[in-house]
C-alpha cells in the first residue's frame, strides 16, 4: 500500500473509533472537516519515509505515529485560524472550521484532535509500553512548552523573537517529531534524526512565508499577505524574496547532510530534494532554479 493510502486510512480509523453514536454530531462533523480533505500531509509522509529508510517492519506502529502527528497538525491549524490568532476565513480552499461551525466548536474540535492524537498512539502501542513511552515523549515535546507549537504561537504575544526561533517552535518542532518518531519506530536513535526534521520544517516555513508574499489565495487555498498585515516575523519580510530563497536552499541542504547512516539514506535524500522542489511557490520556482 502506498504512503498516501496508509495515511488516509490511519486518520480515518483513528477518527471512526471515537466518532460513534453518543458523541455530539456537530463535534464529529467539525473534526472531520479539520482533517478531510487533507492538505500536503507532508509531516506523516516524512515520518513514514524515515521509518522506511531506517528499516521499520512495524507498519501499524509507523501508521499510528504518522497519523497522530497529522492530527496534531490539523488541530494546530484549526486553532491558528481562530479570530484570536490569525482570523482566517479559509483553509485548504474551504471555510475554516470556525467559519463553518462557529468558534466554540472550533476550539473544541482542536482540543479533541490533540487528545485523539495521544489516545490513538497509546491505544495502538499499548501492548509494548517500552516503545510507547519514548514515542509519547517525542510527540508531546513537539507541541508543548518550551519549544513546541504552543510556544511557537505564544511568541506572537511577545514584543521580540528571532524569525528562526519562531519558525523552529511553530513549525520545525513537529517536523522534528516526524523524523525522530519515524526513526524510533524502527528502533533507531531519535536524537540523530531530530535535526533532519528541524531543518526541513524550517525550510517549509520559509517556503510558506514566500507563498504568503508571492502566491495567490486560489493557489494556496488560504488568504495571502497575512504576515505583513498581522506583523508576524517572516523570512520573506526579513531577508527579502531572494534572501529567503537562499535560506530555503541552505536549510534543505543542511537537512540532507544531516541524514544519519541508514539502509535507505540515499533514497530519503532524493525524497527530501523532491519535496523541496514542490514546496517552492510556482511563480518563484524559476527564480530559485
Ligand atoms: C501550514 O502547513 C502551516 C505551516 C506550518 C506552514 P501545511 O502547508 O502543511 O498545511 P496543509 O496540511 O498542507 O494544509
Ligand atoms: C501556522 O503558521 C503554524 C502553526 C503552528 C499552525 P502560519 O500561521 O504561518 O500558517 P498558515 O499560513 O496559517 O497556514
Ligand atoms: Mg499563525
Ligand atoms: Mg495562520
Amino acid at each position: 500500500m502506498d504512503a498516501t493510502t496508509r495515511i488516509e486510512q490511519a486518520l480515518a480509523a483513528a477518527i471512526d473509533r471515537v466518532a460513534i453514536p453518543g458523541c455530539p454530531p456537530k463535534l464529529v462533523e467539525a473534526v472531520r472537516h479539520a482533517v478531510f480533505p487533507g492538505g500536503a500531509r507532508i509531516r506523516p509522509r516524512l515520518c513514514l519515509a524515515v521509518a522506511a529508510a531506517c528499516g521499520s517492519r512495524d507498519d501499524a506502529a509507523a501508521d499510528a505515529v504518522a497519523a497522530s502527528i497529522e492530527l496534531l497538525h490539523c488541530a494546530s491549524l484549526v486553532h491558528d485560524d481562530l479570530p484570536c490568532f490569525d482570523d482566517s476565513p479559509l483553509r485548504r480552499g474551504l471555510p475554516s472550521v470556525h467559519r463553518a461551525f462557529g468558534e466554540p466548536l472550533a476550539v473544541l474540535a482542536g482540543d479533541a484532535l490533540i487528545i485523539l492524537a495521544f489516545e490513538h498512539l497509546a491505544r495502538t502501542l499499548s501492548a509494548t509500553p517500552e516503545r510507547l513511552a519514548p514515542l509519547l515523549l517525542t510527540v508531546s515535546r513537539s507541541v508543548g512548552m518550551p519549544h513546541g507549537i504552543t510556544a511557537g504561537q505564544a511568541w506572537e504575544c511577545e514584543p521580540r523573537v528571532s524569525v528562526e526561533d519562531y519558525h523552529r517552535a511553530k513549525t520545525g518542532s513537529l517536523f522534528a517529531a516526524a523524523t525522530a518518531a519515524g526513526a524510533q519506530v524502527a528502533g533507531a536513535d531519535a536524537d540523530a534524526w531530530r535535526i533532519v526534521g528541524d531543518r526541513i520544517g524550517e525550510a517549509y516555513q520559509v517556503a510558506d512565508d514566500l507563498r504568503d508574499v508571492a502566491a495567490s489565495a486560489q493557489e494556496v487555498g488560504k488568504p495571502v499577505g497575512r504576515d505583513a498585515l498581522l506583523n508576524r516575523p517572516s523570512a520573506a519580510g526579513e531577508l527579502g524574496v531572494d534572501g529567503a530563497i537562499d535560506r530555503l536552499r541552505q536549510l534543505v541542504r543542511a537537512a540532507v547532510e544531516a541524514i544519519p547512516p541508514c539502509p535507505g539514506a540515499e533514497q530519503l535524500a532524493e525524497v527530501l530534494m523532491m519535496e523541496s522542489r514542490h514546496i517552492m511557490p510556482k511563480g518563484l520556482a524559476e527564480r530559485a532554479a
